[in-house]
Formats: structure tokens, C-alpha cells, sequence
């Protein structure tokens, strides 16, 4: 009796320490897969560290990069482009304008009527037709991308009601262009190259007013292509248009850049320049910005090497909606190659570009307890289904800290720009006078693009960086205008009108 219930308990201590033995184990092995998971994303916040001191390095590196970019012709990675554009629209223009956008996603034509009066509700005077542009024209030929522009503008035109009070006269058109071009006149500009995913090749070196002119001829259309801009010479003017104390468009959309009003005579490489007011918008190209301080990861090399622009656009390929997405997929396929908390690798992770930006941002600001929306985008997009609420939360950090990074990145070029214009209290660049001597002026910023717009983390990012590097007291006089989508549209507004101030 003894012997048999000793026997019992030693057959109980055996097995319960076999089940202790196997849920220890199983604790271990589970600890083990998250904290694999825990250390890349440690590995992340570590790689994409953005401290207030790395953010003035990059201030500084901006404003060092535009002095040699407008010093001489390839003198740095920032190309600091002349667009010959040197009046900027203040409401008293009148007439009808036809303008054409071609963006990193979509296509616009617009026509807008000016009444002379400046107009608090732009939006409501303009005509906008709106359309992605078909991935097959982005690799095709410039025939067939110049061809695409000009049916679109021919079907709005054949739009337009008869009886109307639309001038029937030969029209002028303004063309926005957001790719970097070298300017010869406000009015023509040679393609430097494709960026954001375009790539058609016999175009690059091409003039590209001069190609659009003999699509719309190919056509039919009696329309001349009178000015040629970058989409943040756009967003300058329209920010000009409501503002006048706005002195530097940003776009952060699809791709991004930026533009500013600088003076003549710091535009070394074209001393000689005539313009009447003795300044002139530069388009930066800022995408292509590069410093040793800025915090890259080996996901961003991945990402560079395997684009189709390797070794370009860096600051782009940091920022922009084209590519946050990507970062964060990249960073999730590395989990899921170290650890099984998203179950089996999902093939799909594996496909560049799957994953949209806009995406990316709804899981970041998906506010609900289960983070319902991360587990939908995981299933539909990667068809990881069932992911455990704490993976979830760990996407959700992946997101915040590539977004967070490329935000405060932007800000800290903002601020360069500021500081080479003088309007970061230190009294420029070269400047020895100290912060108190100084006396800030209201200086505004434009801002443009769907990842500013519509991404409000993004945004509180930004802005709290900027204030971070610049201190409260000058930050106070800095003013991040946000032009809303609508707005957006209009970018090509004031090209129009440069057609009546300038281009005639
Ligand atoms: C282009 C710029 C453009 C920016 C925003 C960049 O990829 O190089 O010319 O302004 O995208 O659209």
C-alpha cells in the first residue's frame, strides 16, 4: 500500500515536473522569439536616432550643401536649380489659366478664372480634373507620356460648355513638372533625370516643354506651353498668392523637395543674372540632399540599392510616401526571418513596395485597444492572419520610428534652409551676430503633399522638431502652413500666371 502510493506520487513529481519542464521550455523558446524581435526593433530606434544634436548637424550640413550648390555647377548633391521665376503672384492677376501637373501619382489639368481681387477660396474658381497616371506610362516612351498629357488637357478642353465666357483665343498653358530640370528659361528645361519610380530613358536631356508642345501640335490643340516649373515653385507662389511673408515651399508627398526665394547675388554660379527684383526662386532638389550625419540603416541600403535610382535621392528615399512604406515592410520581413511571432514568412513580404505609405500611416494611427486595422492591413496586404496583439503593437513601432525619423529629417532641412536665409535667429550661415541681437521676422513656410497632409503624426513630428532645434522663442515666428488638398491642386495656379507676368 505504502510502496504503491510512493509510487503515485513519484509517477505525479515525474510527469508534473515533465509538464513543468515543457512549459518552462516553451516560456523560454517564446521569450527567446520576442526579445530576437524586441532587439531589431532596438536596433531600429538605435539606427534612426534623430536627438536634437544629430538634427543640428543636419541643419548645418543643409546650409553648407546649398552655399556650394549655388557656389558652382555640381558643386554638392543639391543642385540648386534657377527657375528664372523672380515675381511671385499677389493677387491682382485676371484672366482664364490653363495649367498641367504632372506629380509622382497623379495627373491634373486645371483651368481657373481670376476676377484682379485677391481670392480667400482659390478653390472655388478653379476647374480640376484629377487622375493616377497608369503605371505602363511611367517605364514607357516620352511619346507615349507626352501623348497621356495632351488627350487629357484635349478632353477637358472638348469639356468645356459652350456659350461659357472661356476665351476662345489661342490658349497658353503652364506646366508643373515635379522632376528636376535644368532650366534655360522660365519657359523651357532640360529633364536631369527620372526620379520616383519613372524611368523613361529617352527622355532624360530632353527639353520637356519643347516635348509636350509637339504632343499638344500632334494632337491638334492650339495651345502654347508658355512657363515651365517644379511643383514646389508652385506651392511657393500659391503660398506667396495668400501670404506674402512666405519665403520656402516643401513638398512632402510621393517624393519630396524644396524651393526658396534667395538673393541674386549669393547665386554665385550665374553672376551676371538680370532680375528685376533681385531675387529668384531656387529649386533645390533637396531629394538628392546627402550627409555622413544623417542616420541610415541597413534597410535604407537595401531599399537605395535595390531602386531603380541607386545612390540618388537619399534625403527622398529617408522621407517621402514613395518609400516609408517599404522601410517598414523591410523591417517586418527581418522579423519574420528571426522569429515566427508573424507565423510562417508570408511570400508577400518579400515584394518591394507592397506595402502603400498611406497604409503604413493607417496602422501607425490606428487607435483602437486591439489594433484592429494593424491585424486587417498584416492580412490583406502580407496575408499574415491571427497576429498576436503584442506583434501588433510592435508594427506600430516599427511605423512610428521610420515615420518620426523621416519627419524630424525634414524638419532639420526646413531649418537649413532657415538658416541660410537668416531666419533661424542666428543670423545666417555666416553670420556673427549672436541670437539676441537679432530681431526674428514672421518668416512662413509652405508645405504640400499628401504624406504632410494627411498624415497627423507625421505633422506633430515635424513641427515639434523644428521647434526642438530652433528653441520656442524663434520658433514662435515660424509659421509651417499646411496648403490642404484642394488647395494642392492649384499648385499650378501661379505658373499660369507667370505666363502673363513673365513669359511674355
Ligand atoms: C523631384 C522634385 C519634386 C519632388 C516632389 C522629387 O522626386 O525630384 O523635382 O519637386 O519629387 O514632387
Amino acid at each position: 500500500m505504502g510502496r504503491a502510493v510512493v509510487g503515485v506520487a513519484v509517477t505525479v513529481a515525474v510527469a508534473t515536473c515533465a509538464v513543468a519542464a515543457v512549459v518552462v521550455g516553451r516560456r523560454v523558446r517564446s521569450r527567446r522569439k520576442w526579445n530576437k524581435v524586441a532587439s531589431v526593433v532596438r536596433e531600429l530606434e538605435e539606427g534612426c536616432d534623430t536627438s536634437v544634436g544629430r538634427l543640428r548637424q543636419v541643419v548645418d550640413a543643409m546650409a553648407v550643401e546649398m552655399h556650394a550648390g549655388l557656389a558652382s555647377e555640381g558643386g554638392s548633391k543639391l543642385k540648386m536649380l534657377l527657375t528664372f521665376v523672380d515675381n511671385l503672384p499677389n493677387g491682382t492677376e485676371r484672366g482664364t489659366y490653363y495649367a498641367l501637373h504632372l506629380g509622382g501619382t497623379n495627373f491634373r489639368v486645371l483651368r481657373l478664372q481670376l476676377s484682379g481681387q485677391p481670392s480667400p477660396n482659390l478653390e472655388h474658381d478653379v476647374e480640376v480634373e484629377r487622375q493616377p497616371i497608369p503605371e505602363d506610362v511611367m517605364t514607357s516612351t516620352t511619346e507615349d507620356l507626352f501623348n497621356f498629357i495632351a488627350s487629357s488637357l484635349k478632353d477637358f478642353i472638348a469639356k468645356e460648355p459652350d456659350g461659357s465666357n472661356i476665351s476662345q483665343d489661342r490658349r497658353e498653358l503652364g506646366f508643373t513638372f515635379s522632376f528636376p530640370v535644368k532650366q534655360m528659361s522660365v519657359s523651357s528645361g532640360i529633364l536631369i533625370k527620372w526620379t520616383k519610380g519613372f524611368s523613361i530613358r529617352d527622355s532624360v536631356g530632353r527639353d520637356v516643354a519643347a516635348c509636350l508642345q509637339e504632343a499638344l501640335t500632334r494632337k491638334g490643340l492650339d495651345v502654347r506651353v508658355a512657363a515651365l516649373v517644379n511643383d514646389t515653385v508652385g506651392t511657393l507662389a500659391v503660398g506667396h498668392y495668400h501670404d506674402p511673408d512666405t519665403v520656402a515651399a516643401i513638398i512632402i508627398g510621393t517624393g519630396t523637395n524644396a524651393c526658396y526665394l534667395e538673393r541674386i547675388d549669393a547665386i554665385i554660379k550665374c553672376q551676371g543674372l538680370l532680375m528685376t527684383s533681385g531675387r529668384m526662386v531656387v529649386n533645390m532638389e533637396w531629394g538628392n540632399f546627402w550627409s555622413s550625419h544623417l542616420p541610415r540603416t541597413v534597410y535604407d541600403i537595401d531599399l537605395d540599392a535595390e531602386s531603380p535610382n541607386p545612390n540618388d535621392q537619399g534625403f527622398e528615399k529617408m522621407i517621402s510616401g514613395m518609400y516609408l512604406g517599404d522601410i517598414v515592410r523591410r523591417v517586418i520581413l527581418k522579423m519574420s526571418l528571426e522569429s515566427d511571432v508573424f507565423g510562417p514568412i508570408s511570400p508577400k513580404l518579400s515584394m518591394p513596395f507592397i506595402l502603400r505609405t498611406p497604409l503604413m500611416a493607417a496602422m501607425h494611427e490606428d487607435d483602437s485597444p486591439d489594433l484592429r486595422e494593424v491585424a486587417r492591413i498584416l492580412n490583406d496586404i502580407f496575408e499574415i492572419p491571427d497576429v498576436p496583439l503584442k506583434a501588433r503593437k510592435i508594427v506600430v513601432k516599427v511605423c512610428d520610428v521610420v515615420t518620426r525619423r523621416a519627419a524630424r529629417l525634414a524638419a532639420a532641412g526646413i531649418v537649413g534652409i532657415l538658416k541660410k536665409i537668416g531666419r533661424d535667429g542666428s543670423g545666417g550661415i555666416t553670420g556673427g551676430r549672436s541670437r539676441n541681437d537679432m530681431k526674428m521676422r514672421r518668416t512662413v513656410v509652405a508645405i504640400e503633399g499628401g504624406l504632410y497632409s494627411k498624415y497627423s503624426l507625421f505633422r506633430e513630428y515635424l513641427r515639434e522638431a523644428v521647434k526642438e532645434i530652433l528653441g520656442q522663442d524663434i520658433a514662435k515666428h515660424v509659421i509651417l502652413k499646411i496648403l490642404s488638398l484642394t488647395t494642392a491642386a492649384l499648385m499650378t495656379l501661379p505658373l499660369s500666371i507667370f505666363v502673363r507676368n513673365i513669359g511674355r
